[in-house]
C-alpha cells in the first residue's frame, strides 16, 4: 500500500492525472472516503490524465457520466442494488472501458472482483492510500 499526502485540492488532482498513467481498459477503480473527501476531485485529475477535456462535474443527480470509453458513477444516492440494476448501471462493468465509482459501497454487488481502490482519509491534509 502507498500513501500519498495532498495539502490541496489542486495536488489531489496532480496525483490523479499521475494515476490514470497505471490505468487500463477494463478497470474499475473505487472511490473510498466520506463527503466532501476529495473524491470526486481525485476524479477530475483522473479524467484529466485519460485526457478527458470536459468539465469533470459530479454526476450525483444522473448517477453516471460518459466520457467517451470513460465512466464517472457518483453512487451516493443509490440505496439498493435493485434500484441499480433498475438503473442499467450494471451494464458499464462490462464494456471494457474504465469505470470510476464513488460511494461503490451503495453498489457492491455490481463492483468486478478485480477492481482497484483509492481510500482518501483525513481533514486538512488529506492522505490517499491504495
Ligand atoms: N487535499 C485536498 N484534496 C481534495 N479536496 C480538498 C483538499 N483540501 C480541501 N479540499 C476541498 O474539499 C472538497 C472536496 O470536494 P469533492 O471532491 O467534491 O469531495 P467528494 O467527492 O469526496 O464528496 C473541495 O471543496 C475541495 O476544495
Ligand atoms: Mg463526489
Amino acid at each position: 500500500m502507498a500513501v500519498f499526502l495532498s495539502r490541496s485540492e489542486e495536488e489531489t488532482v496532480a496525483f490523479g492525472r499521475e494515476y490514470a498513467k497505471t490505468l487500463k481498459a477494463g478497470d474499475t477503480v473505487c472511490l473510498e472516503g466520506e463527503l466532501g473527501a476529495g473524491k470526486t476531485a481525485l476524479c477530475r485529475g483522473i479524467l484529466q490524465g485519460l485526457g478527458v477535456k470536459d468539465e469533470v462535474t459530479s454526476p450525483t443527480y444522473a448517477y453516471v457520466n460518459e466520457y467517451g470509453n470513460v465512466f464517472h458513477f457518483d453512487c451516493y444516492r443509490i440505496s439498493s442494488e435493485a434500484q441499480a440494476y433498475a438503473l442499467g448501471l450494471f451494464d458499464y462493468f462490462g464494456r471494457g472501458g474504465i469505470c470510476l465509482v464513488e460511494w461503490a459501497e451503495n453498489i457492491r454487488g455490481l463492483i468486478p472482483e478485480n477492481h482497484k481502490t483509492l481510500r482518501i482519509t483525513g481533514r486538512g491534509v488529506r492522505e490517499i492510500s491504495d
